[in-house]
């Protein structure tokens, strides 16, 4: 499907973005790992976040569709269900990391997970390894790629030093250490995104942070009080580039989750001079089981300056580095992100995908072998951005269109739905 975005008028008035998809997916999982039932509130309803729920059915959750409530009743953590045939993960890479991590402790027993072509072209080694090390085994195609299955063992922990900072082997590692003999340590290199953290916390697991490590011990079973998913925050991030860049606009985001850990674009761009208001959070020095959420998020055009981003930033960025790339076209001098390799192996290699996306619409940008580096040329023209398949992509183009000067045709919109299928209707209520 094709989309067409027009320069617009200035966007004013209030959006609620979707669910947070991080956070869906791990209240889908840790419910389906309770043993009593839990009812999520809110929980995302777009494609990635539909393979999550379908997963856990097929693992045996019993899952009821109440109006904006879910109830998971779960096999339990011990229990999940044999499957015939393969788990289908889609498009979604924090099912496909996090799944194997709560799978691997069910000696023997083995399951085989696959997703679409895209998710057949990311790696799934740098969980395998973890894994590995606990007693488990991962059978991959060609070593590092689904479809891949997971045999279940008798784990014993580890402390694993992640090689590189993400959240969902981290995730994936802490979930296999509820299965296992003894502690399990990871120690991050750089924070990441900490949902998987907190949430265990508040499902009465034995997780505890000590400056770059986190650590859990065995669990018989796992309990969960209802969940409330707040906001994303990465989908927030377009509408509030799309403000930033368009102008005269002003809006209010509301109820998104604020979590330190997630919010970095919106640090980023304030160094760039963006006018964003809000609560948000403080880097957490300890453990805390809540999601914190700023009720509104004020922002409004204004003039901008390039920044530099660099590695230990990234993490708690790395969904909205294209919007940064983005909001440099627009700034006055230099952006450049660096230590950002990680967005080679996303929903799409975001490196080659924004630098010949924006540069198609004509941005001056040239990509680094770990980033981009833009130089703002004050504004954009127009043009064609093809998605490839990617979410993120379709939406990039199309807030770059609103701020362009010709508009843009987003190739294959259709891409949206899964992070946000509303996203198009949303944004022309600001406009
Ligand atoms: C996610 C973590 C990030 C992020 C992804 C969602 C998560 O991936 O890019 O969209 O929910 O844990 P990495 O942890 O692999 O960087």
């Amino acid at each position: 499907m094709n989309a067409r975005f027009s320069p617009s008028g200035p966007l004013h008035g209030r959006v609620t973005p979707p669910a947070d998809k991080s956070l869906s997916h791990r209240a889908a999982l840790l419910a389906a790992m309770c043993a009593e039932p839990v009812r999520i509130t809110n929980y995302l309803d777009a494609e990635d976040t539909r393979s999550t729920l379908r997963a856990v059915q097929a693992l045996g959750a019993l899952v009821q569709r109440r109006p904006g409530s879910l109830v998971v009743r779960g096999p339990g953590l011990r229990a999940p269900a044999a499957v015939a045939g393969v788990i289908d993960v889609g498009n979604a890479g924090t099912l496909m990391r996090l799944l194997p991590g709560w799978l691997a402790g069910q000696a023997g027993s083995a399951w085989t997970l696959d997703g679409d072509a895209s998710i057949r072209r990311r790696p799934v080694d740098r969980v395998a390894e973890p894994l590995a090390l606990m007693g488990a085994a991962i059978e991959a195609r060609g070593g590092r790629f689904a479809p891949f299955t997971v045999r279940g063992a008798p784990l014993h922990g580890i402390e694993y030093r992640l090689p590189v900072a993400s959240a969902q082997v981290k995730s994936c590692v802490l979930l296999a250490g509820l299965l296992a003999d003894g502690e399990t340590t990871v120690v991050e290199p750089q924070p990441s995104r900490d949902h998987t953290e907190r949430l265990l916390a508040r499902a009465a697991a034995r997780v505890r942070r000590a400056g770059d490590r986190v650590t859990v011990g065995s669990q018989d079973e796992l309990e969960l009080s209802d969940v409330h998913v707040p906001a994303d925050p990465s989908s927030a991030a377009f509408h509030v580039a799309a403000a930033l860049l368009v102008p005269g606009s002003r809006i209010v985001v509301e109820g998104m989750a604020a979590n330190w850990t997630r919010t970095g674009f919106l640090r980023i761009a304030q160094r760039m001079g963006a006018a964003i208001a809000g609560p948000l959070e403080a880097p957490a020095s300890e453990l805390v089981a809540c999601e914190p959420v700023c009720a509104e998020l004020d922002v409004a055009f204004g003039p901008l300056e390039g920044t530099v981003v660099e590695a230990d930033e990234v993490p708690l960025a790395i969904d909205e580095l294209p919007l940064v790339a983005l909001l440099g076209c627009f700034a006055a001098g230099e952006t450049v992100v660096r230590g950002a390799g990680e967005l080679r192996v996303k929903e799409s290699d975001r490196i080659a995908t924004v630098v010949a996306g924006l540069r198609g619409l004509g941005a001056q940008i040239d990509a680094l072998a770990d980033g981009f580096a833009v130089r703002g040329s004050g504004g954009l023209r127009g043009g064609v951005l093809h998605a490839h398949g990617d979410h993120r992509l379709a939406m990039l183009g199309a807030v770059a269109g609103l701020a362009s000067r010709e508009g843009v045709k987003v190739v294959g919109m259709e891409a949206a739905a899964v992070s946000y299928p509303g996203f198009a209707g949303d944004l022309a209520r600001l406009t």
